[in-house]
């Protein structure tokens, strides 16, 4: 089954008197349910744009996008605000934790749109944090938590409203390299596990060596798509 289709997606930026800037051009792509894809290519080639289209947070100059088939219209915004409640979840490089929250609530944040009672969000929140392996810091704030173990909030954060696809911008841009492989492995656990399809962005050859294909962008074109080994 597809989890995303992208059929002729063009995104074109115009920004005061400067010429126009296409980030995107005619871009087709497929992504199978339960595939783990890196998008790889050079800064500006068109990788975060790519990915805040594909989870409705963007819209397309041009082209269509299919989300388990279905077209997404971004004209609908309820039903983005639909696609973000059940079906994607998000990962950012900068994390983007709520401040002021810890990671218990942090977590719980997503579910409360889904109006879950809060015993249920509390109780998958903390389950999702033991998957994580952050049972011992449920009541620490962000700024309490390494980098990692942020990044870590952010994966269960993802994962809370059970989506069937997570988009994730240079999940491990932040971090050292060891702890980018340990928030890489996790990702694929939770892709295996769970049966989530994963679109993630990286510069890192590593990362994007242990996912099931790469598509190389370059100048918003995809100019190669091919699995690893
Ligand atoms: N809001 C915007 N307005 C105008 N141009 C933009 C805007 N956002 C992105 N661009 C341009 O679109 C192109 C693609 O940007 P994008 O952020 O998608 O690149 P990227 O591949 O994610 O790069 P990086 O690896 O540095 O994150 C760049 O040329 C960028 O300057
Ligand atoms: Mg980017």
């Amino acid at each position: 089954m597809v989890m995303v289709e992208t059929k002729g997606l063009s995104k074109c930026y115009s920004s005061g008197a400067g010429p126009e800037v296409e980030a995107l051009s005619r871009i087709d792509l497929k992504v199978e349910r339960g595939e783990f894809v890196s998008l790889m290519g050079p800064s500006g080639s068109g990788k975060s744009t790519l990915l805040n289209i594909l989870g409705g947070l963007d819209r397309p100059s041009a082209g269509s996008l299919f989300i388990e088939g279905k077209e997404v219209d971004f004209g609908n915004v309820e039903a983005l605000v639909r696609l973000h409640r059940q079906t994607v979840g998000f990962v950012f490089q900068a994390f983007n934790l709520i401040p002021t929250m810890n990671a218990l609530e942090n977590v719980c944040y997503p579910m409360h749109f889904n109006r879950v009672s809060r015993p249920l969000q509390k109780k998958r929140a903390s389950e999702l944090l033991d998957l994580v392996g952050l049972e011992d810091r449920v009541m620490h704030l962000p700024s309490e938590l390494s980098g990692g173990e942020q990044q870590r909030v952010a994966i269960a954060r993802a994962l809370a409203n059970r989506p069937r696809l997570i988009l994730a911008d240079e999940p491990t841009g932040n971090l050292d390299s060891g702890t980018g492989k340990r928030i890489a492995a996790l990702m694929k656990q939770v892709n295996r596990e769970e049966g989530i399809s994963f679109v993630v962005t990286t510069h890192d050859p590593e990362m994007a060596g242990n996912t099931d294909r790469v598509i190389k962008l370059r100048d918003g074109r995809v100019i190669e798509s091919g699995s690893v080994n």
